[in-house]
């Protein structure tokens, strides 16, 4: 990392423990529609957990998916470099009973990654994290090592071409035969250089923190450099007959466009 990477990483950090307790209660225990729509299903597939298997989410957050996946039998270490987002993860996983082991962890540090130890992880899950992290090779670098071989790295992260590149989103009108109908789309005017740049997040987001678009070569290229290859790809969309009821303008209205993506990646 350089010097303005690193300084943009201990931001953000400073940034979601401002931010921790308004995406804890935007989350819940399950996580808000975005999660349990686009991200949770796709991510579950993709991952085809196994009971007993150990899993090392990254990222966590306010701790949905380690819960989830405790709930399945897992072994999960969940870590993040939030403070107050591991308290919250923590708080709302007591009560479940299940043992997960939540850890302070800044995921750009491959040598604290490594740390954990060599071959230990079945699978390891990054969901919607890559995008704020200014450098992601360390992460795949580490998950290489960390991941037993045949092991798989699971990820989520806004699409780069629907999303992460801050489309405009467009809504028009027209006549469609006799009927007056809307014809949803986006506008794209940048996909292969976008620099770090704030965004407003979830609605009432309290602060916009730092994304980094990555178009695909990049976003893979670098696991492939690695040593981890691709394996399973979905990329969700809102549910056609839900999303027209949506007002126009709204994300949850373009169900032709994966806002999503989730791969598997697997170290061979
Ligand atoms: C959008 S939230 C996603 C949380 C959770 N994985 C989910 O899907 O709901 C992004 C998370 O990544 C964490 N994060 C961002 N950069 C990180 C880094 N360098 N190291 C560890 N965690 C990081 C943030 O603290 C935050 O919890």
């Amino acid at each position: 990392m350089n010097d303005e990477q690193r300084r943009l990483n201990d931001e953000g950090r400073a940034i979601w423990d401002q931010k921790a307790a308004f995406w804890d209660e935007l989350h819940g225990d399950n996580g808000n529609l975005f999660h349990r729509t686009l991200v949770s299903p796709a991510v579950e597939r993709l991952l085809a957990l196994r009971p007993d298997e150990r899993v090392l989410d990254v990222g966590c957050g306010s701790g949905v998916l380690a819960r989830r996946m405790a709930e399945l039998g897992a072994q999960v270490l969940a870590v993040d470099f939030s403070a107050a987002l591991l308290e919250r993860a923590l708080a709302r996983s007591q009560p479940t009973g299940h043992p997960i082991t939540y850890a302070q962890l800044d995921a750009t540090d491959e040598s604290a990654l490594a740390a954990l130890g060599e071959g230990q992880f079945d699978a390891l899950t990054c969901t919607m994290a890559l995008m704020d992290m200014p450098v992601i090779a360390p992460l795949y670098r580490a998950a290489c090592r960390l991941l037993r071989p045949g092991g798989r790295m699971v990820i989520a992260t806004a699409h780069p071409a629907f999303n992460s590149n801050n489309p405009v989103r467009m809504a028009e009108m027209r006549d469609d035969g006799g009927d007056i109908i809307t014809v949803d789309s986006l506008k794209i005017s940048a996909y292969l250089d976008i620099p770090p740049v704030k965004g407003a997040g979830a609605p009432g987001e309290p602060t916009p923190h730092t994304y980094y678009h990555r178009p695909l070569h990049n976003l893979f290229g670098e696991a492939f450099v690695a040593g981890l290859l691709l394996d399973g790809l979905e990329e969700p969309a809102f549910p056609k007959d839900e999303a027209v009821q949506v007002a126009p303008l709204r994300l949850y209205r373009y169900w032709q466009m994966p806002m999503v993506l989730t791969a598997r990646l697997r170290r061979v």
